[in-house]
């Protein structure tokens, strides 16, 4: 049902051993459960300058762009730093902006060593809203991470069930902007 919708998660660590980027591949498995097609952008692999130097093309910039570009919803993943999201998140979106976001449905989870990632939601919910995204409201905050994820996996069945059910949403929801065309189609449709 859903094999035309592609989902592009953006992972905002890059430790080797990132509990964001085990959360992103569980999402992801959710979304193409239902048939999706889906790609992680795992930024250790791409040159990202500190945006400013060499303009918006600088590095690797324009293979983001593209990659982001061909999804249809996005799911962005970011450790917690210092109570918000982390600068490699911060440069994948200074490079990217309105164009590629501009419409779709994004899915957000922040994953922190210590509490409840509120703040670190919020600034990103901001960022998606400035950018003219669909923010889902399930977003996913993972405390005590340490905890939650271990050796490569999610180890909380309730933030397993979370991360999952927004992997489906991302995908169910991926062209939310359709709606209104749609449910004028469906009103004309019954009253012909
Ligand atoms: C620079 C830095 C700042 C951090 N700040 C916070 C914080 O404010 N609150 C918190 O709960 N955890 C904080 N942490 C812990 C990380 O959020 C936590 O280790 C997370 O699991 C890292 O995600 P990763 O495994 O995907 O790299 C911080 C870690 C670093 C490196």
């Amino acid at each position: 049902m859903y094999s035309e919708t592609h989902v592009v998660a953006v992972c905002g660590s890059l430790r080797d051993e990132s509990r964001t980027r085990i959360a992103l591949e569980e999402a992801l498995e959710a979304s193409a459960a239902i048939g999706a097609t889906t790609q992680l952008i795992d930024l250790r692999d791409y040159a990202l300058p500190q945006y400013g130097l060499d303009g918006k093309d600088a590095g690797d910039a324009p293979e983001l762009r593209a990659a982001l570009d061909a999804a249809d919803g996005i799911i962005l993943g970011t450790p917690v730093y210092h109570g918000s999201y982390s600068s490699p998140l911060k440069a994948a979106l200074d490079y990217s902006g309105r164009d590629e976001f501009r419409g779709k449905s994004v899915g957000m989870i922040a994953i922190a060593g210590g509490r409840f990632p509120t703040k670190c939601l919020e600034h990103l919910r901001n960022v998606c809203r400035h950018i003219n995204a669909w923010v889902l409201p399930t977003e996913v905050a993972i405390p005590n991470a340490n905890s939650a994820i271990e050796e490569g996996e999610i180890t909380d069945p309730a933030v397993a069930d979370r991360v999952q059910r927004l992997g489906k949403e991302v995908v169910q929801y991926a062209h939310i902007e359709r709606l209104p065309q749609l449910m004028e189609e469906s009103l004309s449709n019954h009253s012909g």
